[in-house]
């Protein structure tokens, strides 16, 4: 048996994002979302899903908290719905939405927990798509003014502030593979977008400091890629997974975190961009100090060099033909050996400790922070409705424990989000992907903590994990 230790200050917390749980789509003066959009876009949406509904947190935000309260966790990485504060995207805010965020962050406080909230996780106001969206320069300006405003709003309740969520998604399976929204599906036009929320999450923490100074910590959450290659000892295949790298990975971290825009992912596109949308000041403008990187972790990839006979597989983000991989059509991504979750995602709890010690080693001095990571089972409620999720109490031990291995060898971890306190509406896979430690029974609404809910709060309330 192995223990580790999660002594305080070490965060335990649980994630969601507003427009999975909320709800309320056309209440309280809310606008459009591009998720509104495209998940009433009939085929974008598993059984054509919307979040219009979702898990009613909108009004059942007290007695989640309660449950939170009941977990134990010191925090909660929520997502402000941009639509819903300022449905136009810009200009005028809207006092119902600010009103209940106050509510909501003002209630947390009460219990003692500590809000981190992410200011992008997906929705962007319609108004803003019609004019363009994230493929235009002015909406990394109005993400900026709208990110200032919500520090003046929430600033006496809110200290740490996420400004994009998975940035990777919104640009490649938004823009590249269309499987999110917008539903764009333009090589091309998706590293101009990569471009642009760099921009906007660069220009977002100039504007919160501005209004908060020191007080607010900003950070950024990341899906970071770990891929390997098939045959380690074949270059084509090293090369491959390094390319994989440059274009989940660099395509943020490097102008984030180091100011530059890489020469490899600038050879890997060039036949689709020569990135001269990238003028004089943009990288000095995204590389702004950052308090935390959150890091959102999963599963990892395995990938070779195409062969002729290779079936096309998308990598686990589901597939409209086009690959969320631009320049990358020589590679192929292996189906992944199982276990399996329900995502058909691998489980590989070693790719994030060695995710962690690397970017440790690259990045030394910037703390780190697990902002997202879970498992989806196709958990049912039995007679009593009680949830035995034993294969993702088994996955997130393996994932703790991952982090704890990543802590003892040095790196600095400062937390834990699990992913998520709720079912909640998996974007494209609709209410079909379950990934809450409180189970949602979307008939009735009605929320019943599953096994690893009590597994949570034990490993909370102890600090220690032994397996
Ligand atoms: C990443 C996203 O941030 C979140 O919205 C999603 O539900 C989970 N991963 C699971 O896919």
């Amino acid at each position: 048996m192995t223990g580790y230790d999660f002594s305080a200050p070490f965060t335990f917390g649980v994630a969601t994002a507003a427009y999975q749980i909320e709800g309320a789509a056309a209440e309280g003066g809310r606008g459009p979302s591009i998720w509104d959009t495209f998940s009433h876009t009939p085929g974008r949406t598993l059984g054509g899903d919307t979040g219009d509904v979702a898990c009613d947190h909108y009004h059942r935000f007290a007695s989640d908290i309660a449950l939170m309260a009941e977990l134990g966790v010191n925090a909660y990485r929520m997502s402000i719905s941009w639509p819903r504060v300022q449905p136009e995207g810009t200009g005028r805010l809207n006092p119902e939405g600010i009103a209940f965020y106050r509510r909501v962050l003002t209630m947390l406080r009460e219990h003692g927990i500590r809000p981190v909230v992410t200011l992008y996780h997906w929705d962007l106001p319609q108004p803003l798509q019609d004019a363009g969206g994230w493929t235009v320069r002015e909406t990394a300006a109005a993400f900026a003014r709208y990110a200032a405003a919500m520090a003046r709003e929430f600033g006496d309740l809110a200290v740490d502030w996420t400004t994009l969520n998975e940035p990777w998604c919104t640009a490649f399976l938004g823009h590249c593979s269309g499987v999110h929204a917008p539903g764009v599906t333009d090589p091309a036009t998706s590293l101009l977008v990569a471009h642009h929320l760099n921009l906007a999450h660069g220009m977002a923490i100039a504007r919160i400091r501005g209004e908060l100074g020191s007080r607010a910590r900003c950070s950024v959450a990341l899906n970071l890629h770990v891929t390997r290659p098939a045959d380690p000892d074949d270059p084509a295949d090293v090369a491959a997974a390094e390319r994989i790298g440059t274009l989940g990975n660099d395509v943020f971290l490097a102008p984030m975190l180091e100011g530059r825009l890489p020469d490899a992912l600038v050879a890997a596109t060039s036949a689709l961009t020569d990135w001269s949308f990238v003028t004089d000041g943009d990288l000095a403008v995204i590389h702004q100090p950052l308090d935390l990187l959150g890091v959102n972790y999963y599963s990892s990839n395995v990938v070779r060099r195409r062969r002729a006979t290779d079936p096309r597989n998308s990598g686990g983000h589901g597939d409209t033909g086009v690959s969320p991989w631009p320049g990358c059509d020589d590679i192929t991504f292996l189906d992944p050996a199982g276990p399996l979750t329900a995502m058909g995602w691998n489980i590989d709890p070693d790719a994030l400790t060695e995710l962690l010690v690397g970017l440790g080693c690259r990045f030394p001095g910037l703390p780190l922070m697990i902002t997202e990571n879970g498992a989806a089972f196709p958990d049912g409620a039995d007679a009593e409705g009680r949830v035995e999720d034993v294969e993702r109490i088994g996955y997130l031990e393996q994932h703790l424990a991952a982090v704890g291995r990543a802590r003892q060898s040095g790196t600095d971890v400062r937390g834990y989000f699990l992913w998520s306190l709720l079912d909640n509406f998996e974007w494209s896979w609709g209410y079909t992907r379950r990934f809450g430690i409180v189970h949602v029974d979307y008939r009735t609404l009605r929320r019943t903590p599953k096994a690893s809910f009590a597994w949570y709060r034990d490993v909370i309330g102890s600090r220690v994990l032994t397996i």
